[in-house]
């Protein structure tokens, strides 16, 4: 939600405030965007997870992260809110957390030692001014490759590129073969998690610092930008003329079937593959970069507890951020979702081999770097949003686009 209607809904608050209906208990109402196969089994963890610790779960699935996000800050400045909210984690809750409109859950976050066992960029997006504002779920990389074994086979691809140019030269290879080479859902969010992927991957951590944490306009105009901008273009020549609009988890059924062969996507693909008992390394395969230094992109889901004093529902805020970042659940929730868990002291045994993958890159914290939207505010993500669609879906030069960049770095 952009400043200005961030404002506009708060003033309107007041007329709406008290009204909150929420029954006794530990009755909860979570609101999230779980809705694809593999993302409702995930949430069924959650739920049953809660359930078991005596809690009601009442859910909420909005299709959709933006609609879903606009739903919950309308509901919480609406004074109806949920006892509880996803988000990514980012700062995308952060000016609700300025208006004073969420509870904190420091009682949990202490209790459990979150301040030891969270990685930094985690803590640093929830952790507003000493306060925890959020219980993270889950630890996405929304920078990996997924391919189809079946079309890599077709098209008598030997093994993983390392390289973009090896990438490309694959590319090339499944389109000969006639299979779609990249499978791409082409909505806003999806062509950005591209370019981002692509500019962490392809051009490197430091460019992409550079790039989100500086907002180095001497960056935007370098060759080494531009030469990202022109890659990123030049992947355009493989997706298929169905990629308008197409959902994410559409795009993965491509993989499934073998019509596709490569996806650039989070690792929330890979409960996709497993609703369709698929399993990685032998129907489908996962490579989370070009190479053994290449970045992981840090980002994941937070569930939020709006602001109330109604002792019941706080009762039920605690009791959710204590269940979900619970060792069973992180580990039952997580395998469903294709992330791998919040915390380290879990039994990684069950994880699959993206997952252990995941985990073994992490442990360096090194390659460790936070994803766009911890680094700007959600209105400069918009604007960066609609400069990567603009460049993807028009004819526009390399230049313009990098004119664009820089405009919407200024923010
Ligand atoms: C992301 C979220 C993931 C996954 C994905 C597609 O924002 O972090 O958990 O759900 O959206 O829905």
């Amino acid at each position: 939600m952009k400043q200005k209607q961030l404002k506009l809904a708060l003033a309107l608050a007041f007329l709406g405030a008290g009204l909150s209906a929420q029954a006794a208990g530990t009755r909860a109402e979570v609101i999230h965007w779980w809705t694809s196969g593999g993302e409702s089994a995930a949430i069924k963890e959650m739920a049953n997870a809660y359930k078991a610790a005596g809690g009601e779960w009442v859910d909420s699935a909005v299709a959709g992260g933006e609609q879903a996000r606009a739903a919950a800050i309308n509901r919480i400045v609406g004074g109806n809110p949920p006892a509880a909210a996803q988000f990514n984690t980012s700062q995308q809750f952060h000016d609700v957390i300025a208006e004073g409109l969420l509870n904190n859950v420091d009682d949990v976050a202490t209790k459990e030692g979150w301040d030891k066992i969270l990685p930094a960029p985690i803590l640093n997006a929830i952790k507003v001014k000493g306060h925890y504002y959020a219980a993270p779920v889950n630890i996405h990389m929304p920078a990996w490759f997924w391919y189809s074994k079946a079309a890599f086979a077709k098209a008598g691809i030997k093994a993983e590129p390392k390289t973009p140019d090896e990438f490309f030269a694959a590319l090339d290879k499944l389109k000969a073969a006639g299979v779609t080479p990249l499978a791409l859902g082409g909505q806003g969010w999806q062509e950005k998690i591209t370019f981002d992927a692509w500019l962490a991957h392809a051009g490197g951590a430091d460019l992409y610092m550079k790039i989100y944490r500086d907002r180095d306009v001497a960056t935007v105009n370098s060759a080494a930008f531009k030469k990202v901008l022109s890659d990123f273009k030049r992947l355009h020549n493989y997706v298929d003329a169905g990629s308008p609009g197409r959902n994410w988890n559409d795009a993965t059924a491509m993989l499934i079937s073998g019509k596709g062969g490569v996806q650039i996507m989070g690792d929330w693909a890979k409960g996709e593959f497993a609703a369709a008992k698929q399993t990685a390394g032998k129907e489908f395969g996962c490579f989370a970069g070009f190479g053994p230094r290449s970045p992981y992109i840090i980002a994941g889901d937070v569930f939020v507890f709006p602001k109330t004093d109604k002792a019941d529902i706080v009762k039920a805020q605690k009791l959710l951020a204590t269940v979900m970042t619970s060792p069973t659940t992180q580990v039952a929730f997580n395998n469903k979702k294709g992330s791998i868990p919040i915390r380290t002291d879990v039994n990684l045994g069950e994880l699959d081999i993206c997952a252990k993958q995941g985990v073994e890159i992490m442990k360096d914290k090194s390659r460790q770097i936070p994803n766009p939207e911890m680094l700007t505010s959600p209105d400069m993500v918009g604007a960066l949003q609609d400069a990567v669609s603009k460049f993807w879906n028009t004819n526009q030069s390399v230049e313009d686009a990098q004119k664009a960049f820089a405009s919407a770095l200024k923010g």
